[in-house]
């Protein structure tokens, strides 16, 4: 068995940096190309609300299977998206003053009406969920 010299070592930790170094550059790029996808969503409706307590303008996120779902009551009525940002899988939150989503990760902006990206870097819109009203209450998923 051949020992291995200090120069070998040496080397050896060098060329792992450079394969560290190259993963760190290229995982980003990868993403952006192939978006985080949404796996798992509960196929039951979800209960977000009271329709009284969601009034215009404001917004809830609850818990929609293994991702949050964003509900906001916008002017033209209900919207519900899941909050998973399109980019790197940021959580998006509603920002009343601005009337847009917001994702903080990379200042990605969507569209509260459809989820289309108004401004930065998702490459795609957000997933736009059903919601319904039954009864009083604001439900997020299942069938439309
Ligand atoms: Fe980058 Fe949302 S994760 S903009």
């Amino acid at each position: 068995m051949q020992d291995i010299t200090r120069r070998d070592f040496i080397k050896l930790v060098q060329q792992g940096l450079a394969l560290t170094g190259v993963a760190a550059l290229f995982t980003p790029i990868v993403s952006y190309f192939f978006p985080a996808k949404l796996e798992e969503m509960p196929s039951d409706p979800v209960l977000v609300a009271g329709q009284e307590e969601l009034g215009p303008g404001d917004s809830r996120t609850v818990a929609f299977g293994r991702y949050p779902a964003l509900v906001i009551h916008t002017e033209e009525g209900l919207r519900a998206f899941s909050a998973v940002c399109t980019h790197f899988a940021c959580i998006c939150k509603w920002d009343p003053d601005l009337e847009q989503i917001v994702c903080p990760c990379h200042e990605g902006y969507f569209d509260p009406l459809d989820g289309h990206v108004l401004h930065g870097p998702p490459p795609t819109p957000l997933m736009q969920l059903n919601v319904q009203v039954v009864d009083g209450k604001i439900y997020v998923g299942g069938q439309g």
